[in-house]
C-alpha cells in the first residue's frame, strides 16, 4: 500500500496545527478543536466562483449553503478545508486587489483570510519570527511567510495592512488584548470599519465573518492520490 506514508504524513501535519487551535482560543468554552479533514465528495463538487491562477475560489455569501453564515477563523477554515480548500492567502498584490474588488463591489463588511500570527507552540524560539509584530505572520493554509508588516511587500505598490484601528495606530496593534486579554492572531479584511478603506487588520480569533475559500494544493493532491478516479 502506496498510500499510508502519504496518508500519515498528511495527518501528522493536521495533528502539529493542532495546539495553534487551542492557543487560538485561551477562553474558549470548545477546547479540543482539530482541523477538519477534506471530504471528497465535497471536493468534487466545490462551488468554483472564481479562478485566478489555476485555483478556485468562494465568497461564503454568495454560497447558498453558507450565506449569511458568520463563523470564527478555525470553523471558517474548516468549512474550506471539507472542499478541499483553505481559506484564502492574498501573496500578491494582483490576487490582493482581487478580493478587495469582491469587497467593495459587493459591500461585504469583512472576511476571514488564512492569514495567522504565529504565537502558538512551535512557534517559540524562533528568533526570525521576532518581533511578532513585525516578523510573526504567516498564511496557514500554505504555511508562507508574510512580508514584514511595516514594509510594502515585495512586488507590490502598497502596504496592505491599515494604517489605523481601535488604537488608531497603524496594524497589527493586537488592540483586544488590552480590552480584555485576547490577542487578535488572525488576519480578517476589514471594509472601511475604522474610515481606513478596505485593509487588512490582526483580529481576534474568536470573532465571526463570511469568509473565501481557496483551492488547497495540499489538500485536492490528497484526496486525488487516495480516490482513483475522482474529478476535482
Ligand atoms: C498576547 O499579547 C501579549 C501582548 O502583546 C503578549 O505579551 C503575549 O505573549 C501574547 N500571547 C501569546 C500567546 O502570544
Ligand atoms: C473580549 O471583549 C469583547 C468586547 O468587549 C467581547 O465581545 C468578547 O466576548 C471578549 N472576549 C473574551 C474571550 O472574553
Amino acid at each position: 500500500m502506496m498510500l499510508l506514508p502519504l496518508a500519515v504524513v498528511l495527518l501528522a501535519a493536521f495533528a502539529n496545527a493542532e495546539p495553534a487551535i487551542n492557543e487560538a482560543r485561551p477562553h474558549s468554552n470548545r477546547p479540543g478543536r482539530f482541523l477538519s479533514l477534506p471530504i471528497p465528495q465535497k471536493c468534487a463538487n466545490r462551488p468554483k466562483q472564481f479562478n485566478f491562477r489555476g485555483h478556485n475560489y468562494f465568497y461564503s455569501g454568495h454560497v447558498p449553503a453558507h450565506a449569511n453564515q458568520k463563523v470564527d477563523w478555525l470553523d471558517a477554515r474548516n468549512i474550506c478545508r471539507e472542499y478541499c480548500m483553505d481559506l484564502i492567502s492574498m501573496e500578491t498584490q494582483e490576487e490582493n486587489n482581487m478580493i478587495f474588488r469582491l469587497i467593495q463591489q459587493n459591500d461585504v463588511p469583512y472576511i476571514w483570510t488564512s492569514g495567522r500570527l504565529c504565537d502558538f507552540k512551535g512557534c517559540e524560539n524562533r528568533r526570525d519570527l521576532e518581533p511578532k509584530s513585525l516578523y510573526g505572520w504567516f498564511w496557514s493554509a500554505n504555511r508562507e511567510k508574510m512580508a514584514p508588516t511595516n514594509q510594502v511587500p515585495n512586488g507590490w505598490g502598497f502596504n496592505p495592512w491599515s494604517q489605523t484601528g481601535h488604537k488608531k495606530v497603524r496594524q497589527p496593534d493586537n488592540a483586544e488584548y488590552d480590552i480584555n486579554g485576547t490577542n487578535e492572531s488572525c488576519l480578517s479584511v476589514l471594509n472601511n470599519v475604522y474610515n481606513d478603506g478596505i485593509a487588512w487588520h490582526d483580529v481576534a480569533c474568536y470573532h465571526e465573518k463570511p469568509f473565501v475559500c481557496e483551492d488547497s494544493e495540499e489538500l485536492l493532491n490528497y484526496v486525488a492520490s487516495t480516490n482513483r478516479g475522482i474529478r476535482l
